[in-house]
């Protein structure tokens, strides 16, 4: 997670293993809306947006894309793509309203009528249990820096998998714990707005022993195969300048390793400064070994790399709580969201998880793409060129992987829709498909017909297509 360059040249394009699964990714809080239908209860990310000054534009998810109502429209839309896997999250406080106790029936049916409708459609659910939509009566009992949380999660995802686990489908645990515990604990960016680091060290064990109970539950639930896995968010960190090893050691410690070394090594990471590391008194003997339980899969969510160089008279602790000064070299491009592009960041990122993880472990990317100012023009088209290359280079560096020996089995696309993009509300538009927010008219872009083609086809182009712009 910390080598420098994986840049090889060579021929671009190729086939993709037979049953390499080619998905999109959304989430609940993200696209549902219907905050307050049939039983839900209010979530984290219900109070945090409706916060003034939290969200951008003080947009909130309380309609967001309305797939609660439009999801057969959309699965329609999934299938028309020639998507073979679709990746969704469950909405803890659709399903167990109080976060304990009583469950609600009428989510649960939502969840397995969708789960119906992409298996009748021969698409594979990526069933993620916790995408941050933490129930906020648990929350108001301390949240995921109580030791309860994990507790509750397990017994939460044991009435999913008695729900739903009949179904053929990929399950993940958490997604990007990372966040929540950076985001949401420590510099309050996210929900539920902590500045706390207390609490963020705190929120960091127990989400990652919630991962390891819910695992233990799931293993004695599902039938024999089902695959179980967890998507962290791998950020390759790159040394400007000699002197900045400490500093490049010192960040992978803190946004990469801290979730992922626990997982795969069953330790913290040493270097992690000692105030990200959860105290030893929160860990209970066996924790370690829960989080370490084996998983069939691991989940690789890839946006951008992060470039380290030591200032003038720095040292590693002063560029603020993550460490080090992060640098941003400018002749690298960025997407809308100001995120450097950097393909072999994802290629590298694969390559040392592969080399870190159990022999022949399954990894999927379960989230890549970018925001792009996209515009419906007066064709009614959505001319997404930027998207496009974006995702050309990076699904290249999925296939350079795989040609190296790294066990990829899918891909998945963020994201199916343009949707409530967290702290930056609806303006960062990261769909294939264009969302206009005000009549909900789905309209795909120019990227979901070249990303058809590559899941009908198996193969990405040896170039990418010409533009539309060059055609007419
Ligand atoms: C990831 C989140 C996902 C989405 C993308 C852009 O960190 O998991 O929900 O917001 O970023």
């Amino acid at each position: 997670m910390t080598s420098n360059g994986g840049a090889d040249v060579g021929a671009r394009g190729g086939a993709f293993p037979p049953g390499f699964l080619w998905g999109a990714a959304t989430a609940s809080y993200q696209v549902e809306g219907a905050v307050a239908d049939d039983g839900r209860a209010p979530s984290v990310w219900d109070t945090f947006s409706h916060t003034p000054g939290k969200v951008a534009g003080g947009d909130t998810g309380d309609v967001a894309c309305d797939f609660y109502h439009r999801y057969e429209e959309d699965l329609e839309l999934i299938a028309g793509l020639g998507l073979s896997a679709f990746r969704f999250s469950i909405a803890w406080p659709r399903v167990q309203p109080d976060g304990r106790g009583a469950i609600n029936q009428a989510g649960l049916d939502f969840y397995r009528a969708l789960v119906d409708g992409l298996l009748a459609r021969g698409v594979t659910p990526a069933i993620t249990l916790f995408h941050w939509d933490l129930p906020q009566a648990l929350e108001d009992r301390g949240g995921w820096a109580v030791r309860d949380t994990a507790e509750r999660f397990a017994d939460y995802a044991a009435i999913v998998a008695g729900a739903l686990g009949d179904a053929e489908a990929l399950w993940i645990t958490l997604n990007e714990p990372q966040q929540v515990a950076h985001q949401g604990y420590r510099i309050g960016t996210h929900a539920p707005g902590h500045t706390d680091n207390v609490l963020a060290a705190a929120a960091t064990h127990h989400l990652l022993l919630g991962h390891g109970l819910a695992l233990a539950r799931l293993r004695e639930l599902l039938p024999g195969g089902t695959k179980v896995g967890i998507s962290l968010d791998i950020h390759p960190v790159r040394g400007v300048g000699e002197d900045a090893a400490q500093a490049v050691e010192i960040l992978d410690a803190e946004i990469n390793r801290v979730f992922f070394d626990p997982v795969v090594h069953g330790r913290y990471p040493g270097a992690a400064r000692p105030h990200i590391l959860p105290p030893g008194a929160l860990i209970a003997p066996g924790d370690l070994e829960l989080i370490h339980a084996p998983v069939d899969f691991l989940g690789i969510n890839y946006y951008n790399p992060h470039y380290v160089a030591i200032a003038d008279g720095a040292d590693p602790g002063i560029g603020g709580v993550i460490g080090a000064v992060d640098v941003k070299p400018d002749e690298l491009p960025r997407t809308s969201m100001g995120w450097l592009i950097e393909p072999d960041g994802l290629l590298d990122a694969l390559v040392a998880v592969a080399g870190e993880t159990p022999e022949g472990l399954e990894l999927y990317v379960t989230e890549n793409g970018c925001a792009a100012p996209d515009v419906l023009d007066s064709d009614g088209e959505v001319e997404d060129r930027a998207r496009i290359d974006y995702l050309y280079g990076h699904i290249d560096a999925v296939r350079r992987a795989v040609d190296r020996g790294v066990p990829l089995a899918g891909y998945f696309v963020w994201s199916l829709l343009d949707n409530f993009e967290w702290a930056w509300g609806y303006d960062k538009r990261f769909g294939l498909i264009y969302v206009d927010f005000e009549t909900q008219r789905r309209v795909p872009k120019r990227s979901a017909s070249f990303y058809r083609e590559i899941a009908v086809s198996n193969v990405l182009p040896g170039e990418p297509p010409p533009s539309q712009a060059a055609l007419r």
